[in-house]
């Protein structure tokens, strides 16, 4: 899809470009927006409204054919009260016309929404919100299908209308929104890939055309030198697989060379069959999104290396399979880890911390200004927050409070949630182990606190917050798929940032 900005300099200029479809926006008892009472200088639109066709509830939409005037069709949304329009009507309104578009015979559009009438938003917010949806819309799963889906139709070419004064806002928003959705576009590839194709190899090849593509820094490292980083409670995971694992490590250094760099760390098991503490068997085809963390922060290296963010960013990733074996690790196995701290694997099926809290002890060496690790952590997260929020733990003190906010900020903006949820040490006590410092497991109550707590154990040395999306990555039932979350998140948290 091929986007541009179009400015109207003049009042009238809307009516005097030439596409094969004009959008317009409604509101709600049938009043005509700024943009479409320009457009009704023949009374087309008041005519429509009278009809009773559309009433201009936020998402409805209508589409007129016209005969005269430079639009070959004209898209009425609805964008809710006139009063102000609120984030959710505009992302309804945005979802909608992306919906209508993809299925008209017409190969291009422009849309001319009020896009500083969003309360709260800037146009900035609004062209991001209109360009994902619209390459949302696009996005195809089927590239593994011998017989494509035949797309003939769907417009192809977007012009997005802004008023002079928002230009060079507009403008800005393009290019890096078209930089998050190619991020999100490949965490959601990633994520789809089936787990014989999508191995911890595949998603090492993938960082290191990244880098290549840009110009960033990348190592991956071995088993061998995983064994000299004495990782022993990474290597016990990837005991039972016979796909090597990888530990990859990804450098965007766009920040001034002295300033301390932000570290995402994603979990990446490119499946998950709980090993010897083995999984059941329904569903668990949906395990090939346990690399989903790893695939977030790939994207996310996607996004921000396409904008040329300034900021120093590190990306680790810790990624293998877990799998049964005669060489698994068995539940009762007391591994070291990279820290020191012994472990009792009490469920082998707890593996996503096994692997993460190495990759936590590895980044201190870069002595972070935060770090963010991103795993698809506990199912235990979906019973408490839904498919809604991701989970977001850190310490509660005043760094880890700001740290918190900004991360839940950025969801907020990025339409991307997350709900902060508590580490208490009073949690910390159901992970005690009988033969070890701790144990991997910390019982049926509060399975995402525990999980974050065993965490938090790791991390001690930096200012860091835990996102458990296992709820948000993926759909699954009859709209299977990844979801590239929290790739919007995260971007947008990293912008912020860039702007300190
Ligand atoms: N990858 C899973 C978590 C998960 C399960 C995410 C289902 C999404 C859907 C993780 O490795 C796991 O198996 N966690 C266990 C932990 C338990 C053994 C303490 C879980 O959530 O059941
Ligand atoms: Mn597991
Ligand atoms: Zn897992």
């Amino acid at each position: 899809m091929d986007f541009s900005i179009k400015a109207f300099n003049t009042k009238n200029a809307i009516a005097e470009q030439k596409t094969g479809c004009v959008v317009v926006g409604i509101f709600e008892n049938s009043k005509l927006s700024a943009q479409a009472k320009i457009l009704d200088s023949k009374g087309i639109l008041s005519h429509a409204l009278k009809s009773g066709d559309i009433t201009g509830k936020a998402g409805s939409t209508l589409l007129l054919h016209t005969t005269s005037g430079n639009a070959k069709r004209i898209l009425l949304v609805g964008l809710g009260p006139e009063t102000g329009i609120s984030d959710r009507n505009f992302i309804s309104a945005s979802q909608s016309v992306a919906r209508s578009l993809a299925s008209l015979g017409s190969i291009d559009a422009l849309i001319a929404l009020p896009l500083d009438g969003v309360q709260g938003r800037d146009a900035y917010w609004a062209v991001r919100t209109l360009v994902l949806a619209l390459r949302e819309s696009v996005y195809r799963s089927d590239s593994l299908k011998s017989k494509k889906e035949e797309v003939s139709t769907g417009v192809k070419r977007v012009a997005i209308g802004v008023e002079n004064a928002h230009l060079a806002e507009a403008r800005k928003s393009l290019a890096q929104s078209i930089a998050i959705a190619n991020g999100l576009e490949l965490a959601k590839t990633l994520g789809n890939l089936p787990p014989n194709i999508c191995t911890p190899t595949y998603l090492a090849n993938t960082a290191k055309q990244i880098a290549k593509e840009y110009k960033l820094g990348v190592e991956v490292l071995d088993r061998k030198q995983l064994e000299a980083l004495k990782m022993g409670s990474f290597l016990s995971v990837t005991q039972g697989s016979e796909q090597p694992p990888k530990f990859i490590v990804l450098k965007h250094l766009g920040g001034k060379p002295k300033d301390a760099p932000v570290v995402l760390v994603g979990k990446g098991i490119t499946f998950d069959t709980g090993g010897i503490s083995l999984k059941p068997g329904a569903g668990m085809d949906e395990m090939k999104y346990d690399m989903c963390g790893a695939g977030s922060v790939l994207g996310t290296f996607r996004a921000i290396g396409e904008m040329q963010l300034k900021l120093n960013v590190i990306g680790v990733i810790p990624t293998c399979e877990n799998m049964p074996s005669g060489r698994a690790t068995r539940p009762g196995d007391i591994v070291t880890s990279m820290s020191g701290q012994t472990i009792e694997v009490l469920n082998t099926d707890a593996e996503g911390r096994l692997i993460l809290c190495d990759a936590l002890t590895y980044v201190e060496r870069f002595k972070p200004a935060a770090v963010v690790d991103i795993a698809t952590l506990t199912g235990a997260c979906i019973t408490a927050l839904g498919h809604h929020n991701t989970g977001l733990f850190t310490r509660h003190d005043e760094a880890h409070d700001a740290l918190a906010n900004e991360l839940l900020a950025a969801g907020k903006v990025a339409n991307d949630t997350a709900w902060r949820m508590p580490i208490e040490d009073s949690y910390q006590e159901q992970l005690k182990s009988n033969f070890a410092d701790i144990a991997n497991i910390g019982g049926p109550p509060a399975g995402s606190i525990t999980a974050a707590c065993f965490l938090e154990r790791f991390t001690r040395k930096y200012n860091w917050a835990h996102l458990d999306i296992a709820g948000t990555a993926w759909k699954s039932g009859a709209a299977k798929g990844a979801t590239g979350r929290p790739v919007p998140l995260l971007t947008s948290f990293l912008l912020e940032r860039a702007k300190k």
